[in-house]
Protein backbone atom coordinates (compact mmCIF):
# COMPACT_ATOMS: atom_id res chain seq x y z
CA UNK A 1 0.00 0.00 0.00
CA UNK A 2 1.38 3.49 -0.59
CA UNK A 3 -0.24 6.87 0.69
CA UNK A 4 -1.30 9.65 -1.66
CA UNK A 5 -3.52 12.62 -1.62
CA UNK A 6 -7.24 12.96 -2.69
CA UNK A 7 -9.14 16.36 -2.33
CA UNK A 8 -6.52 17.04 0.21
CA UNK A 9 -6.96 13.91 2.46
CA UNK A 10 -4.11 11.17 2.37
CA UNK A 11 -5.08 7.70 1.92
CA UNK A 12 -3.74 4.02 1.52
CA UNK A 13 -4.22 2.80 -2.33
CA UNK A 14 -2.57 -0.30 -3.91
CA UNK A 15 0.21 0.39 -5.40
CA UNK A 16 0.27 0.17 -9.23
CA UNK A 17 2.60 -2.81 -9.78
CA UNK A 18 4.91 -2.08 -13.07
CA UNK A 19 4.89 -5.31 -15.01
CA UNK A 20 6.79 -6.46 -17.93
CA UNK A 21 5.04 -6.79 -21.12
CA UNK A 22 4.72 -10.37 -22.32
CA UNK A 23 7.31 -11.52 -24.23
CA UNK A 24 5.44 -12.12 -27.87
CA UNK A 25 6.87 -15.51 -28.85
CA UNK A 26 6.70 -16.85 -32.27
CA UNK A 27 7.36 -15.09 -35.44
CA UNK A 28 7.53 -10.72 -35.82
CA UNK A 29 4.88 -9.04 -36.97
CA UNK A 30 6.62 -5.78 -39.13
CA UNK A 31 4.46 -2.71 -37.75
CA UNK A 32 5.27 -0.89 -40.57
CA UNK A 33 2.68 -2.86 -42.74
CA UNK A 34 -0.12 -0.79 -40.68
CA UNK A 35 -2.03 1.77 -42.54
CA UNK A 36 -0.89 0.66 -46.22
CA UNK A 37 -2.85 0.60 -49.53
CA UNK A 38 -2.97 -2.84 -51.25
CA UNK A 39 -3.48 -2.11 -55.02
CA UNK A 40 -1.11 -4.14 -56.49
CA UNK A 41 1.84 -6.61 -55.07
CA UNK A 42 3.94 -5.09 -57.47
CA UNK A 43 4.09 -1.93 -55.40
CA UNK A 44 4.84 -4.03 -51.99
CA UNK A 45 8.31 -5.33 -51.44
CA UNK A 46 9.16 -8.84 -52.22
CA UNK A 47 9.83 -9.47 -48.11
CA UNK A 48 6.66 -7.84 -47.22
CA UNK A 49 4.51 -10.21 -49.69
CA UNK A 50 6.51 -12.84 -48.12
CA UNK A 51 5.17 -11.82 -44.56
CA UNK A 52 1.56 -12.25 -46.31
CA UNK A 53 2.32 -15.29 -47.46
CA UNK A 54 3.86 -16.85 -43.87
CA UNK A 55 1.61 -15.32 -41.71
CA UNK A 56 -1.63 -16.93 -44.28
CA UNK A 57 -0.44 -20.26 -44.41
CA UNK A 58 0.13 -19.82 -40.53
CA UNK A 59 -3.76 -18.70 -40.47
CA UNK A 60 -4.45 -21.93 -42.76
CA UNK A 61 -2.68 -23.97 -40.55
CA UNK A 62 -4.18 -22.33 -36.73
CA UNK A 63 -7.58 -21.10 -38.09
CA UNK A 64 -8.75 -19.58 -35.16
CA UNK A 65 -5.90 -19.51 -32.40
CA UNK A 66 -3.54 -17.75 -34.40
CA UNK A 67 -1.38 -14.92 -32.19
CA UNK A 68 -3.32 -12.06 -34.48
CA UNK A 69 -6.69 -13.62 -34.53
CA UNK A 70 -8.26 -10.66 -32.76
CA UNK A 71 -6.26 -8.56 -33.81
CA UNK A 72 -9.47 -6.89 -35.83
CA UNK A 73 -11.28 -6.46 -32.58
CA UNK A 74 -14.48 -4.15 -32.92
CA UNK A 75 -13.05 -2.66 -36.35
CA UNK A 76 -15.32 -2.57 -39.46
CA UNK A 77 -13.98 -2.96 -42.96
CA UNK A 78 -15.84 -1.25 -45.68
CA UNK A 79 -16.79 -3.13 -49.00
CA UNK A 80 -17.97 -1.08 -51.88
CA UNK A 81 -19.65 -3.64 -54.45
CA UNK A 82 -19.72 -2.21 -58.07
CA UNK A 83 -19.67 -5.63 -59.82
CA UNK A 84 -21.18 -9.18 -58.24
CA UNK A 85 -19.07 -12.02 -56.87
CA UNK A 86 -19.03 -15.19 -55.10
CA UNK A 87 -15.31 -15.59 -53.84
CA UNK A 88 -14.21 -11.61 -52.76
CA UNK A 89 -17.10 -11.02 -50.92
CA UNK A 90 -17.36 -14.17 -49.15
CA UNK A 91 -13.80 -14.38 -48.07
CA UNK A 92 -13.73 -10.45 -46.64
CA UNK A 93 -16.58 -11.25 -44.54
CA UNK A 94 -15.53 -14.55 -43.41
CA UNK A 95 -11.62 -12.64 -42.60
CA UNK A 96 -13.36 -9.80 -40.67
CA UNK A 97 -15.41 -12.13 -38.75
CA UNK A 98 -12.77 -14.56 -37.88
CA UNK A 99 -10.33 -11.65 -36.61
CA UNK A 100 -12.97 -10.58 -34.38
CA UNK A 101 -14.21 -7.79 -36.68
CA UNK A 102 -17.08 -6.94 -39.31
CA UNK A 103 -17.10 -6.51 -42.87
CA UNK A 104 -19.94 -4.06 -44.18
CA UNK A 105 -21.14 -4.90 -48.09
CA UNK A 106 -21.64 -1.13 -48.98
CA UNK A 107 -23.71 -0.51 -52.20
CA UNK A 108 -21.76 1.91 -54.19
CA UNK A 109 -25.45 3.02 -55.55
CA UNK A 110 -27.07 3.94 -52.27
CA UNK A 111 -24.17 5.94 -51.17
CA UNK A 112 -25.17 9.47 -53.92
CA UNK A 113 -20.99 8.84 -54.73
CA UNK A 114 -19.79 11.36 -57.33
CA UNK A 115 -19.41 9.25 -60.69
CA UNK A 116 -18.26 10.31 -64.09
CA UNK A 117 -21.29 10.77 -65.31
CA UNK A 118 -23.56 11.80 -61.83
CA UNK A 119 -23.47 14.16 -59.83
CA UNK A 120 -22.91 13.24 -55.59
CA UNK A 121 -20.53 13.15 -52.99
CA UNK A 122 -16.70 13.74 -53.91
CA UNK A 123 -14.44 10.78 -52.84
CA UNK A 124 -12.46 13.32 -50.98
CA UNK A 125 -15.71 13.91 -48.53
CA UNK A 126 -16.42 9.92 -48.72
CA UNK A 127 -13.05 8.97 -47.91
CA UNK A 128 -12.09 11.25 -45.12
CA UNK A 129 -15.42 10.54 -43.27
CA UNK A 130 -15.15 6.60 -43.65
CA UNK A 131 -11.92 6.92 -42.71
CA UNK A 132 -13.64 8.02 -38.94
CA UNK A 133 -15.51 4.89 -39.10
CA UNK A 134 -14.04 2.13 -40.12
CA UNK A 135 -10.70 0.22 -40.62
CA UNK A 136 -10.25 0.30 -43.64
CA UNK A 137 -11.49 0.01 -47.61
CA UNK A 138 -11.89 -2.23 -50.08
CA UNK A 139 -13.55 -1.70 -53.69
CA UNK A 140 -13.77 -3.87 -56.22
CA UNK A 141 -14.97 -1.76 -59.91
CA UNK A 142 -14.36 -3.38 -63.13
CA UNK A 143 -16.14 -4.80 -66.34
CA UNK A 144 -19.55 -3.08 -67.22
CA UNK A 145 -19.16 -0.48 -64.49
CA UNK A 146 -16.62 1.57 -66.23
CA UNK A 147 -16.08 3.63 -69.32
CA UNK A 148 -12.37 3.18 -69.98
CA UNK A 149 -9.43 0.62 -69.14
CA UNK A 150 -8.11 2.83 -65.91
CA UNK A 151 -11.04 4.33 -64.22
CA UNK A 152 -11.41 1.48 -61.62
CA UNK A 153 -7.54 1.81 -61.02
CA UNK A 154 -7.74 5.56 -60.82
CA UNK A 155 -10.77 5.69 -58.63
CA UNK A 156 -9.33 3.06 -56.43
CA UNK A 157 -5.80 5.70 -55.81
CA UNK A 158 -8.36 8.62 -55.78
CA UNK A 159 -9.53 7.13 -52.38
CA UNK A 160 -6.51 5.76 -51.31
CA UNK A 161 -5.11 9.49 -51.90
CA UNK A 162 -8.06 10.60 -49.14
CA UNK A 163 -8.35 8.03 -46.89
CA UNK A 164 -6.66 7.69 -43.66
CA UNK A 165 -7.28 4.21 -43.58
CA UNK A 166 -6.17 1.22 -45.92
CA UNK A 167 -7.65 1.20 -49.72
CA UNK A 168 -7.68 -2.77 -50.75
CA UNK A 169 -8.38 -3.56 -54.47
CA UNK A 170 -11.06 -6.34 -53.99
CA UNK A 171 -10.50 -6.66 -57.99
CA UNK A 172 -10.64 -3.71 -59.95
CA UNK A 173 -9.82 -3.21 -64.09
CA UNK A 174 -5.76 -3.50 -63.58
CA UNK A 175 -4.85 -5.95 -60.65
CA UNK A 176 -6.54 -8.64 -58.49
CA UNK A 177 -3.88 -8.68 -55.53
CA UNK A 178 -5.60 -11.11 -53.47
CA UNK A 179 -5.92 -13.21 -56.13
CA UNK A 180 -2.61 -13.30 -56.98
CA UNK A 181 -1.06 -13.56 -53.85
CA UNK A 182 -3.93 -16.60 -53.09
CA UNK A 183 -2.40 -17.97 -56.67
CA UNK A 184 1.19 -17.68 -55.18
CA UNK A 185 -0.02 -18.93 -51.80
CA UNK A 186 -0.82 -22.43 -53.79
CA UNK A 187 1.29 -23.13 -56.08
CA UNK A 188 4.73 -22.44 -53.36
CA UNK A 189 2.37 -25.29 -51.09
CA UNK A 190 2.56 -27.50 -54.35
CA UNK A 191 5.83 -26.55 -56.20
CA UNK A 192 8.23 -25.95 -53.48
CA UNK A 193 10.63 -22.63 -54.37
CA UNK A 194 9.07 -20.99 -57.71
CA UNK A 195 12.32 -19.72 -58.70
CA UNK A 196 12.79 -21.32 -62.45
CA UNK A 197 9.62 -22.81 -62.69
CA UNK A 198 7.70 -22.18 -65.78
CA UNK A 199 4.13 -20.62 -66.01
CA UNK A 200 1.55 -20.60 -69.18
CA UNK A 201 -1.44 -18.08 -69.34
CA UNK A 202 -3.48 -18.79 -72.32
CA UNK A 203 -6.55 -17.37 -73.08
CA UNK A 204 -9.69 -19.49 -73.70
CA UNK A 205 -12.29 -18.51 -75.16
CA UNK A 206 -15.15 -17.34 -73.20
CA UNK A 207 -19.04 -16.42 -72.67
CA UNK A 208 -17.99 -13.50 -69.67
CA UNK A 209 -15.64 -11.11 -71.58
CA UNK A 210 -13.21 -10.90 -68.53
CA UNK A 211 -11.16 -7.79 -67.29
CA UNK A 212 -7.40 -8.44 -67.16
CA UNK A 213 -7.42 -7.83 -63.54
CA UNK A 214 -6.83 -11.55 -62.01
CA UNK A 215 -4.09 -12.78 -64.98
CA UNK A 216 -2.13 -9.29 -64.89
CA UNK A 217 -1.67 -9.43 -61.09
CA UNK A 218 -0.89 -13.20 -61.83
CA UNK A 219 1.73 -12.35 -64.69
CA UNK A 220 3.41 -9.69 -61.97
CA UNK A 221 4.12 -11.28 -58.70
CA UNK A 222 4.41 -15.08 -60.88
CA UNK A 223 7.20 -13.58 -62.09
CA UNK A 224 8.19 -11.48 -59.04
CA UNK A 225 8.73 -14.89 -57.44
CA UNK A 226 11.08 -16.21 -60.33
CA UNK A 227 8.91 -18.17 -62.47
CA UNK A 228 9.65 -18.08 -66.39
CA UNK A 229 6.27 -17.02 -68.39
CA UNK A 230 4.56 -17.73 -71.23
CA UNK A 231 1.60 -16.05 -72.75
CA UNK A 232 -0.46 -17.70 -75.03
CA UNK A 233 -3.53 -15.79 -76.91
CA UNK A 234 -4.89 -15.44 -80.56
CA UNK A 235 -3.28 -11.97 -82.30
CA UNK A 236 -5.21 -9.53 -80.82
CA UNK A 237 -5.12 -10.36 -77.36
CA UNK A 238 -2.54 -8.38 -76.03
CA UNK A 239 -2.46 -6.67 -72.00
CA UNK A 240 -1.66 -3.46 -70.52
CA UNK A 241 1.34 -2.15 -72.22
CA UNK A 242 3.31 -0.99 -68.93
CA UNK A 243 2.06 -4.17 -66.99
CA UNK A 244 3.95 -5.89 -69.54
CA UNK A 245 7.32 -4.18 -69.18
CA UNK A 246 7.13 -4.53 -65.58
CA UNK A 247 6.61 -8.91 -66.06
CA UNK A 248 9.40 -8.42 -68.30
CA UNK A 249 11.68 -6.50 -65.59
CA UNK A 250 10.42 -9.08 -63.08
CA UNK A 251 11.70 -11.88 -65.44
CA UNK A 252 15.01 -10.32 -66.28
CA UNK A 253 15.72 -9.51 -62.54
CA UNK A 254 14.83 -13.06 -61.70
CA UNK A 255 16.89 -14.38 -65.24
CA UNK A 256 14.06 -16.06 -66.36
CA UNK A 257 11.98 -15.80 -69.41
CA UNK A 258 8.86 -13.84 -70.95
CA UNK A 259 8.14 -15.61 -73.88
CA UNK A 260 4.63 -14.67 -76.18
CA UNK A 261 3.39 -16.50 -78.46
CA UNK A 262 0.24 -16.59 -80.77
CA UNK A 263 1.20 -20.37 -81.31
CA UNK A 264 -0.81 -22.51 -78.54
CA UNK A 265 1.11 -26.09 -78.34
CA UNK A 266 4.32 -23.34 -77.95
CA UNK A 267 2.50 -22.43 -75.00
CA UNK A 268 2.10 -25.49 -73.41
CA UNK A 269 5.15 -26.97 -74.06
CA UNK A 270 7.04 -28.04 -71.06
CA UNK A 271 5.58 -25.77 -68.20
CA UNK A 272 4.50 -26.40 -64.63
CA UNK A 273 1.77 -24.44 -63.89
CA UNK A 274 -1.44 -23.55 -66.76
CA UNK A 275 -3.47 -20.78 -66.09
CA UNK A 276 -6.14 -21.16 -68.87
CA UNK A 277 -8.75 -17.99 -68.72
CA UNK A 278 -10.54 -15.65 -71.24
CA UNK A 279 -9.76 -12.16 -71.46
CA UNK A 280 -10.99 -9.22 -73.35
CA UNK A 281 -9.06 -7.31 -76.55
CA UNK A 282 -7.60 -3.96 -75.98
CA UNK A 283 -10.64 -2.38 -78.31
CA UNK A 284 -13.30 -3.70 -75.07
CA UNK A 285 -13.96 0.07 -74.19
CA UNK A 286 -14.47 2.65 -76.61
CA UNK A 287 -16.37 5.86 -77.07
CA UNK A 288 -16.73 5.33 -73.39
CA UNK A 289 -18.79 2.45 -73.71
CA UNK A 290 -17.44 -1.46 -72.83
CA UNK A 291 -18.98 -3.74 -75.65
CA UNK A 292 -19.24 -6.93 -74.10
CA UNK A 293 -20.93 -8.64 -76.78
CA UNK A 294 -18.83 -8.03 -79.88
CA UNK A 295 -15.97 -9.28 -77.40
CA UNK A 296 -18.07 -12.51 -76.54
CA UNK A 297 -18.70 -12.55 -80.60
CA UNK A 298 -15.29 -12.44 -81.50
CA UNK A 299 -14.03 -14.81 -78.68
CA UNK A 300 -16.52 -17.78 -79.59
CA UNK A 301 -14.84 -17.56 -83.16
CA UNK A 302 -11.62 -19.38 -81.94
CA UNK A 303 -13.24 -22.80 -80.68
CA UNK A 304 -9.43 -24.52 -80.73
CA UNK A 305 -8.91 -22.19 -77.76
CA UNK A 306 -9.68 -24.46 -75.02
CA UNK A 307 -7.73 -26.00 -72.38
CA UNK A 308 -8.17 -29.69 -72.68
CA UNK A 309 -6.42 -33.32 -71.47
CA UNK A 310 -4.45 -33.23 -74.87
CA UNK A 311 -3.08 -30.03 -74.52
CA UNK A 312 -2.21 -30.39 -71.09
CA UNK A 313 -0.04 -33.93 -71.69
CA UNK A 314 2.27 -31.20 -73.38
CA UNK A 315 3.62 -29.91 -69.92
CA UNK A 316 5.29 -31.57 -67.27
CA UNK A 317 2.49 -32.78 -65.56
CA UNK A 318 1.26 -28.98 -64.86
CA UNK A 319 -1.18 -27.94 -62.36
CA UNK A 320 -4.05 -26.00 -63.60
CA UNK A 321 -5.01 -23.20 -61.91
CA UNK A 322 -8.13 -20.39 -62.27
CA UNK A 323 -9.16 -17.32 -60.07
CA UNK A 324 -12.92 -18.33 -60.64
CA UNK A 325 -15.84 -18.08 -61.62
CA UNK A 326 -14.58 -20.84 -64.23
CA UNK A 327 -16.49 -20.52 -67.46
CA UNK A 328 -16.27 -24.35 -67.85
CA UNK A 329 -16.42 -25.81 -71.54
CA UNK A 330 -14.96 -22.62 -72.83
CA UNK A 331 -11.96 -21.52 -71.03
CA UNK A 332 -11.19 -24.76 -69.80
CA UNK A 333 -13.04 -28.73 -69.92
CA UNK A 334 -14.69 -30.07 -67.09
CA UNK A 335 -11.94 -33.34 -67.20
CA UNK A 336 -9.35 -30.82 -66.58
CA UNK A 337 -10.95 -27.66 -64.40
CA UNK A 338 -12.21 -31.18 -62.19
CA UNK A 339 -8.83 -33.35 -62.50
CA UNK A 340 -6.40 -34.29 -60.35
CA UNK A 341 -4.17 -31.63 -61.04
CA UNK A 342 -6.62 -29.00 -60.57
CA UNK A 343 -5.76 -26.44 -57.88
CA UNK A 344 -8.74 -24.06 -58.19
CA UNK A 345 -10.82 -24.65 -54.78
CA UNK A 346 -7.35 -24.67 -53.21
CA UNK A 347 -6.71 -21.03 -54.69
CA UNK A 348 -10.09 -20.25 -53.81
CA UNK A 349 -9.87 -21.38 -50.08
CA UNK A 350 -6.33 -19.35 -49.43
CA UNK A 351 -8.13 -16.20 -50.66
CA UNK A 352 -9.78 -16.46 -46.76
CA UNK A 353 -6.22 -17.19 -45.52
CA UNK A 354 -4.56 -14.23 -47.67
CA UNK A 355 -7.19 -11.72 -46.61
CA UNK A 356 -7.26 -12.39 -43.18
CA UNK A 357 -3.08 -11.49 -43.14
CA UNK A 358 -3.66 -8.12 -45.19
CA UNK A 359 -5.96 -7.16 -42.74
CA UNK A 360 -4.44 -8.54 -39.81
CA UNK A 361 -1.14 -6.41 -41.11
CA UNK A 362 -2.83 -3.38 -42.59
CA UNK A 363 -5.46 -2.79 -40.75
CA UNK A 364 -5.32 -4.83 -37.18
CA UNK A 365 -3.79 -4.36 -33.52
CA UNK A 366 -1.21 -6.22 -32.54
N1 LIG B 1 -11.86 -14.70 -58.11
C1 LIG B 1 -12.80 -13.81 -57.71
O1 LIG B 1 -12.51 -12.64 -57.43
O2 LIG B 1 -14.06 -14.35 -57.58
P1 LIG B 1 -15.39 -13.51 -57.39
O3 LIG B 1 -15.56 -12.67 -58.64
O4 LIG B 1 -16.49 -14.49 -57.21
O5 LIG B 1 -15.22 -12.62 -56.20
Amino acid sequence: MVRVKVHGKKVSVKAKVKRKTARTTGPDYPRYLRGKDLITTQEWEKKDLDVVLRTANEMKKNRFRHPLSQSMYNKSFFMFFYNPSVRTRQSFEVAATELGGHALFLEPGGMRLKTARTAGETIEDAANVMSRYAAGIGIRILEDKITYYGEGDQLLRDYARWASIPVISMAHDKYHPCQGLSDIMALQNRLGDLKGKKALLVWGKGALARSWSSIQEFLLIASRFGMSINVASPEGYDLDPDVMKNVKKNCDGNSQELKITHDMKEGYDNVHVVYSRNWMTPQAYRNSEFHKQEEIDKSLQYQEWICDANKMKLTRNALFIHPMPVDRGNEVTDEVASGRNSVIYEIAENRLHVQKAVMALTMGDF
